[in-house]
């Protein structure tokens, strides 16, 4: 009797499927903002330096994310091909995350120190110089266009609103730190950060895992 008034009025339907869609949702939010492993740095993340900040700003500007994501799932083959999984503590500081959901290329959340600088230059410039088959686009104008010091540091001081811990001497010094780099070296600098966060007591003991490696 009750189903049929629902299913014969579109008002109610409407607003009990909002109902039922915000109570889901609610379900699955809320616990997470109490959750540690999801609101606190995942044990060894390292703050991304001036240049670092600068680089995701060009990865962000570029729209590398409409082809890269940067989360690893869970799967068996994804921790085969990229390394360990990504957590949610990886991701505290980013704002706003790179997880993404497209991947024409592949995930960058590991490839930090898969390739040398040199190879990413080569690869920035023009992709099929190093991959043949590739079809990223080539990005050359980086290679010409200098970071500024003073929007760098802006940026650190948005971030740091948002709840990012950055010194105030590394806010103060990093118009210096990126001074004569280009938005080249910068993305470069970004992406071999990206990598899975080690306490230091952790890294020194233990070797970088191998790309791939499970
Ligand atoms: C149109 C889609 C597309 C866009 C946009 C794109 N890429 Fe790619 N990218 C690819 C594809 C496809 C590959 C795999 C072939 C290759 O290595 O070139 C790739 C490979 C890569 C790799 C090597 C990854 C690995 O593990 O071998 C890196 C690093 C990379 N891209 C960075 C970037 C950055 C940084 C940007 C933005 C400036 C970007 N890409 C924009 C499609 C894209």
């Amino acid at each position: 009797m009750n189903h049929e008034l629902v299913e014969k009025n579109v008002g109610w339907l409407g607003i009990l499927i909002v109902v039922a869609i915000a109570f889901g949702g609610l379900v699955e939010i809320v616990p997470l903002m109490f959750q540690k492993a999801a609101t606190e740095p995942a044990p060894g993340l390292q703050m991304r330096t001036p240049l670092q900040v600068a680089g995701r700003d060009v990865f962000v500007r570029e729209g590398c994310y409409n082809c890269h994501s940067q989360m690893v799932r869970g799967l068996h083959e994804e921790v085969l091909r990229y390394g360990p999984r990504s957590t949610a503590g990886e991701s505290v500081w980013d704002h706003p995350f790179q997880w993404g959901s497209k991947r024409t290329g592949p995930d960058l959340a590991r490839v930090g120190g898969r390739y040398s600088d040199d190879w990413h230059r080569i690869h920035l410039l023009n992709p099929r110089d190093v991959v043949p088959e590739s079809n990223m686009p080539g990005y050359p104008w980086l290679a010409e266009q200098a970071v500024d010091g003073e929007e760098v540091q802006a940026m650190m001081r948005a971030l740091k609103i948002v709840g990012v811990p950055f010194p105030e001497d590394e806010i103060a010094g990093a118009p210096q730190a990126v001074a004569g780099k280009t938005k080249m070296d910068a993305l470069i600098a970004f992406l071999q950060s990206l990598k899975v966060p080690q306490a230091p007591a952790q890294a020194a003991t233990e070797a970088p895992a191998a790309p791939g490696g499970a």
